[in-house]
């Protein structure tokens, strides 16, 4: 068997990428020592799983903002799917709705976010970075139109971190490969300062509900709510941004505490494993993003990977939760979990 897991897919993919592309998809900033962390600190959260319930069927659909969703494993805004293949996100979206469950957009998407909703096949959320004050207007004015039905507006990046194996391996666009959302690359380098009054201003553009993704603190979480964010997604950009960032499965509790049930709160980070998902279930995420994976999926075997990718994630989610006693995400509580060593 050429594929039991996702980590196989990782090395297909790194087969078949330029090496260029390769090392833009995987390196972390600086000494990836967040990037390396998201993972490790899976491995030390323990699982008490209980026995003699009935877990012959097992349920895991449920609604993100509801929107319903096949499972609680949603697919994270990456750039530049066009490095893994040549229709890009518009390749990825329609395999992620077949597989029922939902898609954010990265306002770097290598396609323009009209031409990925017109062949998405299930619901897309649009991720925003905050560019000049008018282009960033004019994506969320787009998104609107085009269907999107959440906007989450990325706030780990004002400025962009510093991916040493990237810079190392001179990674160049190739020029088939563009922003489709931007009029030009000078348009794109553009980062306005993102401040809570610019969140306040960008939510009168559209009636549809905000998210902030990048969120790691309980401090920023109140704030989050305070200002009318409908979500937020704990992460730290796959360890792209701020290295030695505190692990997202570990900012996880603190931010769960503090908003309780005033906002839905969504993670990503490290997700490779159905016992991945279940830690972060536990721990108080209504549901997971994964990145990378995707993204290996699409470079080794187009649409019918990333579809394996998420079918992978889906099958061992469903074995982790029969394997600990739990036939429906109600049964997933805290009580499953040990911390320590
Ligand atoms: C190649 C790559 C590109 C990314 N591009 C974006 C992006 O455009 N916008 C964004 O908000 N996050 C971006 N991210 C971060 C992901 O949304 C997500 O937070 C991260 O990949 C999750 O970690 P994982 O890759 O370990 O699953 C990117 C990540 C990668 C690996």
């Amino acid at each position: 068997m050429d594929v039991v897991n996702v980590f196989d897919y990782e090395r297909l993919a790194a087969a078949k990428l330029a090496p260029s592309a390769w090392d833009y998809y995987q390196s972390g900033a600086d000494d990836e020592v967040t990037l390396g962390a998201n993972r490790a600190a899976f491995a030390r959260i323990w699982l008490r799983p209980r026995f003699m319930r009935d877990v012959g069927q097992i349920e895991m659909a449920t609604t993100v903002l509801g929107t319903p969703v096949s499972m609680p494993i949603l697919v994270a805004p990456t750039a530049l799917h066009g490095l893994a293949h040549p229709d890009g996100e518009c390749a990825t979206a329609p395999a992620v709705g077949a597989e029922g469950t939902l898609m954010i957009v990265s306002d770097s998407a290598s396609r323009c976010m009209e031409d990925i909703a017109a062949v998405a096949t299930g619901p897309l959320w649009y991720q925003l970075y905050a560019a000049d004050r008018e282009t960033t207007e004019a994506h969320v004015r787009r998104a609107t139109e085009a269907g999107y039905r959440a906007i989450v507006l990325t706030v780990d990046a004002p400025r962009w971190g510093r991916k040493e194996r990237a810079l190392r391996s001179d990674f160049d666009q190739p020029p088939q490969v563009i922003y489709g959302n931007y009029a030009s690359t000078e348009t794109k380098r553009a980062i306005m300062p993102l401040t809570w009054e610019v969140f306040d201003w960008l939510r009168t553009l559209t009636p549809v509900p905000f998210l902030l993704k990048g969120i790691l603190t309980a401090e920023d979480a109140e704030l989050a709510v305070a200002h009318g964010a409908a979500g937020i997604v704990v992460s730290n950009h796959g360890g792209r941004q701020l290295d030695s960032a505190i692990p997202s499965i570990v900012a996880l509790p603190e931010i769960v505490a503090a908003v309780g049930d005033r906002c839905a709160v969504y993670m990503d980070g490290g997700i490779r494993r159905g016992t991945d998902v279940l830690k972060a279930l536990a721990l108080g995420a209504q549901a997971v993003l994964v990145g990378r994976p995707i993204l290996w999926g699409l470079a080794a075997a187009g649409p019918a990977g990333v579809q394996s990718v998420l079918a992978l994630l889906r099958d061992e989610f469903a074995q982790a939760l029969a394997l600990a006693g739990c036939a429906t995400l109600a049964d997933i509580t805290p009580a499953l979990l040990r911390m320590g060593f």
